[in-house]
């Protein structure tokens, strides 16, 4: 079943029923100002850091779901007795006669009817203001005229939205507002250390507004039946403490077929800490510098301009890659929605979304370098910025801090660092960049560690260090060290925790000198392959043979002690003993090491990558996306921690985690297996399990964290959407493995090994300033690629960089 279809042209997903089995959720806002907007006006907005400067309230877990909004009330004033509604459907979810959701490319268009009054809302975050605009145009379609009220509301937040949910002795006797010219303003805290404030204006004259949520709602009421609302009338009231809102009346008279535009605009605005006052020795807002903001954006014209900007901003990073292939999920998912998504988690990493809170966690290390392996092409320098933000809290060990803080962008203590993955996965980011755009300076950047002044060295130390750190952690099989997890976080093999509530990430009750990762083994065989290739980029021969002995060694490891006779083993425990091996009872193969390891390269020679790849078909494959492990632990083991807290199925506890996926996609790929790859990549593609709907429950145009596994309770339900690392990591495994359209040090390259049934794709691609438009066909049925560039047969898959000046670049390939 479905709940809605996709509108490719527009770039739009169209749902056509409020009562989605979750909220459905969209992102506005680009580089400061965001937003989170469900598919009935619900959600919240922030600047810049969804903890430490909250705009609105929103309430997680809560009942009816979705609370806390964009909240739009229509009264129709006419009949004897009037009525209300909300045309968003939340909060007052009246049945509407029509409804209709768009959530497109940073925006999303709330469009229903009732009772002949059609309202359109349209929400979105101009490009480089700290506001955002909801234009709401409002048609009668009745005979005779109406006589309607517009309410507007939205709660603020006491911007840290921590102290906010608790402080409450403090919180009720500080919240202050000023209305001025209609335009609301929350300024909570300004009269002392803070310099900004948030603001609600409107661009019609109001009849009046509210301030103080309780006189708005009615004491004992929720936001389903406003007092205010239901009387027809704003109580004027001035939050001094308690509950600050925003509300604006405004009474709109329509005659038949007619329409009236109204623009809210909610924002976030920061003055000089010298001129906060405005006279200065009053505790007045200084409001020069917000009112020629406001003034424009409440022009109609000035809306629509920036809203146009916006989906011109859109196509200019779309258009950055796009494909043409026979499979219509494919397509829009590379072309729209999977880029898309990448730019949400390049954005937030994980930290706001329906199912991050918002208060939880900063950036992650390895999560933010996964998402740079997908994001890179989109806006090659956010990405470099991105790196060097990372490097800089990289320890002088070369390990990292796991999680740093987006406002400071210092690593983050509580968490700390031991997590002996992460600053492998700096070399794999820094490695994209480089490929994709040759700009070989920022290996010259001057980056410290731990962000201490004076502890810079070039970037390219950092990653020296990132090798170093796994070779000097090697453990009784000479495989790496796990530390406190590798890439899966719930594997603690150090913990040993028997105490509730203690943190399965921060508690180490082992000195960690015994339990040892594959799948760390993998990862450093890749990166290793890629500090190679960087070493002799730059002419260090002697270096780059030194890291060929250190991979080889590794590489011996992962073939005696991480090869269990059909597939790779996953690690070994405190005792030594093997993880994801037929020996163990549960847990007896893992995904991670035989998806990681083929990637790297391992058993492609003699054999074993097929092997491991035919046992995860035959094992973890599952009509939803191949599970993570197989059996799923059933009980709780102190000695291999988190993941055997989850329930068999959830989480990485067996269910389809999907980030995992595409490494065996790409795996897949290694070994010439295009149909299977094909295959895995449409099970967990979100556009092909659309008819899933009710089952699957999250958003069918992104990709979730999970899908709970075979031996689940009930199979095939998503869970976590948006904020994981399956965005990067299908798009890389769709783009540059399956079309096989990827980056090298040396130019572009295309070799892909695609379904045998297809007969061909086309695809345009900028690289380096230059357009690349690609026609790939099938002249046979294997993965032999000959190329011809602008008309001339060209050796090798790998497209030479082109002359200075060239721009475009013709380029086709035949597949035998
Ligand atoms: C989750 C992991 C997550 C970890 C750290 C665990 O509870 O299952 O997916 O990485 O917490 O936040
Ligand atoms: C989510 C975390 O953000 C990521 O860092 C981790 O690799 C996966 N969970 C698997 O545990």
């Amino acid at each position: 079943m479905r709940f809605g279809s996709f509108d490719d042209e527009q770039r739009e997903y169209v749902i056509n029923r409020p009562d989605t089995p979750l909220p459905w959720i969209n992102y506005l806002g680009t580089e400061a100002y965001f937003g989170i907007i469900s598919n009935t006006a619900g959600g919240y907005s922030f600047y810049k850091d969804a903890r430490l400067r909250r705009l609105t309230r929103y309430r997680y877990n809560n009942a009816p779901l979705d609370a806390g909004g964009r909240y739009i009330y229509l009264r129709d004033n006419n009949p004897a007795k009037p009525f209300y509604w909300s045309p968003t459907w939340q909060p007052t979810r009246t049945a509407l006669d029509k409804y209709e959701c768009r959530h497109g490319m940073g925006y999303t268009k709330i469009k229903s009817e009732l009772a002949g009054i059609v309202s359109e809302s349209t929400y979105f975050v101009p490009l480089g203001e700290n506001l955002e605009i909801w234009s709401l145009t409002l048609t009668n379609n009745r005979a005779e005229s109406a006589d309607l009220s517009v309410f507007s509301a939205i709660e603020f937040c006491l911007w840290d939205a921590v102290d906010d949910s608790n402080n409450f002795q403090r919180n009720y006797s500080i919240g202050e507002m000023e209305i001025l010219d209609g335009v609301i303003y929350h300024k909570s805290e300004y009269r002392e250390r803070r310099n900004h404030f948030a603001y609600f204006a409107c661009s019609e004259p109001l009849t009046g507004f509210d301030t103080q949520r309780e006189d708005f709602l009615g004491a004992y009421r929720g936001w389903d039946t406003p007092l205010a609302v239901e009387k027809g009338a704003s109580a004027q009231s001035v939050a001094a403490g308690w509950q600050p809102i925003g509300s604006h009346h405004v009474r709109v008279e329509l005659q038949p077929g007619a329409s009236r535009q109204i623009i809210f605009l909610l924002g976030y605005q920061e003055n000089p800490v010298s001129d906060k006052f405005d006279p200065p020795d009053s505790q007045t807002i200084n409001k020069k510098s917000v009112k020629p903001i406001i003034e424009r954006y409440l022009q109609p014209a000035e809306a629509a301009a920036a809203f146009q900007a916006l989906r011109v901003y859109w196509t200019g990073l779309l258009d950055k890659l796009r494909v043409n292939t026979p499979d219509a999920d494919t397509n829009r998912m590379v072309n729209i929605w999977n880029a898309y998504q990448m730019m949400i988690t390049f954005n937030f990493s994980r930290s706001a979304s329906y199912f991050e809170s918002g208060i939880g966690r900063g950036m992650g290390f390895r999560d933010s370098n996964q998402d740079l392996l997908g994001f890179t092409h989109l806006i090659p320098e956010r990405a470099r910025q991105r790196i060097l933000d990372l490097a800089a809290t990289q320890l002088p060990s070369g390990g990292a801090y796991h999680q740093y803080q987006p406002m400071t962008k210092l690593g983050n203590n509580d968490i700390g660092g031991n997590f002996n993955d992460d600053p492998l996965w700096l070399v794999l980011s820094v490695s994209t960049y480089l490929k994709e755009t040759g700009d070989w300076s920022i290996l010259n950047e001057q980056v410290p560690f731990d962000n201490q002044p004076g502890s810079e060295q070039p970037l390219y130390n950092h990653l020296q260090r990132s090798i170093g750190y796994t070779t000097d952690r090697l453990g009784p099989h000479n495989l790496p060290l796990i530390g406190r997890a590798d890439w899966n976080d719930c594997l603690n093999l150090n913990c040993f925790s028997d105490t509730p509530g203690q943190s399965f990430q921060t508690t180490t009750s082992k000195d960690g000198t015994v339990a040892e990762s594959v799948f760390i083994a993998g990862l450093f065989v890749l990166a290793a392959a890629e500090m190679i290739g960087i070493a002799n980029q730059l002419g260090n021969r002697a270096e780059a043979a030194a890291y060929e002995t250190e991979k080889a060694k590794i590489e011996g490891a992962i073939n005696t002690a991480g090869w269990d006779g059909e597939w790779f083993r996953r690690a070994y425990d405190n005792f030594s003993q093997p993880l994801g091996s037929i020996e163990c009872t549960e847990g007896q193969i893992y995904i991670e090491p035989q998806g990681m390891c083929v990637m790297a390269g391992l058993g492609v020679e003699n054999g074993n990558a097929q092997k491991a790849l035919d046992s995860v078909a035959k094992r973890l494959a599952s009509e939803h996306g191949i599970v993570l492990l197989q059996p799923a632990y059933k009980k709780y083991y102190l000695h291999i921690g988190e993941i055997s807290s989850y329930p068999p199925g959830y989480k990485e506890n067996g269910s389809v985690f999907c980030h995992t996926n595409p490494w065996v996609m790409i795996a897949e790929t290694k070994i010439g297996r295009g149909d299977q790859a094909f295959d895995y990549y449409k099970r967990i593609n979100p556009s092909a399990r659309q008819d899933l709907s009710e089952l699957h429950r999250c958003e069918p145009y992104v990709y979730a964290q999970m899908i709970s596994g075979t031996e689940a309770v009930k199979p095939g339900e998503a869970k976590n959407s948006w904020l994981t690392g399956t965005a990067a990591w299908n798009y890389v495994a769709i783009t540059q493995w399956i079309l096989g359209i990827r980056p090298t040090f040396d130019g572009l390259q295309v070799a892909p090994v695609i379904p045998t049934t297809w007969q061909g794709f086309e695809a345009e691609r900028t690289f380096r300033g230059v357009h690349y438009q690609i026609e790939v066909k099938r002249q046979g049925p294997g993965n032999q690629v000959s190329l011809e560039v602008d008309g001339k047969p060209v050796p090798g898959s790998v497209i030479p960089l082109p002359a200075e000046g060239v721009k475009q670049v013709q380029v086709k390939a035949n597949i035998w």
